[in-house]
């Protein structure tokens, strides 16, 4: 089966060939972030966010790095619907007309898109990412389609900056294995669902040697458990049925509430 060489340099564009050329020389194992990325704040101008340290390990797995914006004609390749079935994805989704969502990690929109068509021109869409230039990406996308029911948000590292109480949904593609500050972004995400609202994680899936993308870019069902019940959710519903990746639909679990619960993020 073909590998993914995804390309997510960060660096200059002098670095990066090199990077690019030492992946290219390595065994192929499928998706990988070659050069760091993202750990620090979006804002340009605005004030510093104050951010705890970014973890690199959770509950025993590694966080990978955040995929840079110049990946992203990745994430609109040709053969992506091919490769992962999107428009089953989005079947399965079960969006209704008027619904409130939230595209978490959108990238420039490669779902956004198709959420803000099947709400229709009375629902809304949050489409969040920490990057900049991800957004002017969608917002491109945006123009020539001529929707409005979209809202870009800059999120930052702990905080995806969403109203509370009023999301449906919180969909989050091949984003949440990137999170720095996962305890932080599941507790807002928590907050800003509804009371019936659903977190929906969609991962490449680590138990599948078939599934060609690089460990490190992978979940397991049973890690994605061990990170959010502790958190606050409880597994609701799956799918199954698509190619490369878990489908797992989660719900606020209203017992988390009444529990007491220790401070600060755990590393373990
Ligand atoms: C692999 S891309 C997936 C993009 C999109 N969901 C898709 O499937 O086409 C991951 C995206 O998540 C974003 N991201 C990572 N951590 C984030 C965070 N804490 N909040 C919002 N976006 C984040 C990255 O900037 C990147 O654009």
């Amino acid at each position: 089966m073909r590998m993914h060489l995804c390309p997510f340099p960060r660096l200059s564009l002098g670095i990066c060939s090199v990077l690019l050329l030492a992946v290219l020389a390595a065994p192929s194992q499928g998706q990988d972030a070659p050069a760091k990325v993202i750990r620090k704040g979006p804002a340009k101008k605005e004030p510093e966010e104050k951010l705890p340290p970014a973890l690199t390990h959770y509950k025993g797995r590694e966080i990978a790095q955040t995929m840079h914006y110049t990946g992203a004609p990745w994430l609109v390749r040709e053969s992506r619907e091919r490769e992962e079935e999107c428009t089953q994805l989005l079947k399965c989704l079960n969006v209704k007309k008027d619904q409130v969502l939230c595209d978490l990690g959108c990238g420039n929109g490669f779902y956004t898109l198709e959420l803000a068509e099947k709400v229709g021109p009375k629902g809304k869409i949050y489409a969040v990412d920490i990057q900049p230039e991800m957004l002017q990406l969608l917002r491109a996308r945006l123009k020539d389609t001529g929707r409005e029911n979209v809202t870009p948000v800059l999120g930052s590292l702990i905080d995806p900056k969403l109203p509370e109480g009023e999301l449906d949904m919180v969909l989050l593609v091949d984003v949440y294995h990137e999170f720095s500050h996962p305890e932080h972004m599941l507790a807002a995400i928590r907050k800003s669902l509804k009371p019936t609202g659903r977190l929906v994680l969609v991962e490449f899936r680590e138990e599948d040697p078939k599934v060609p993308i690089k460990p490190l870019h992978k979940m397991s069902k049973l890690q994605v458990q061990k990170e959010l019940v502790p958190n606050g959710f409880k597994l609701v519903e799956q799918y199954d049925e698509l190619p490369w990746q878990h489908v797992l639909f989660f719900q606020r679990d209203e017992e988390f509430d009444k529990q007491d619960k220790p401070r600060g993020e755990d590393k373990k």
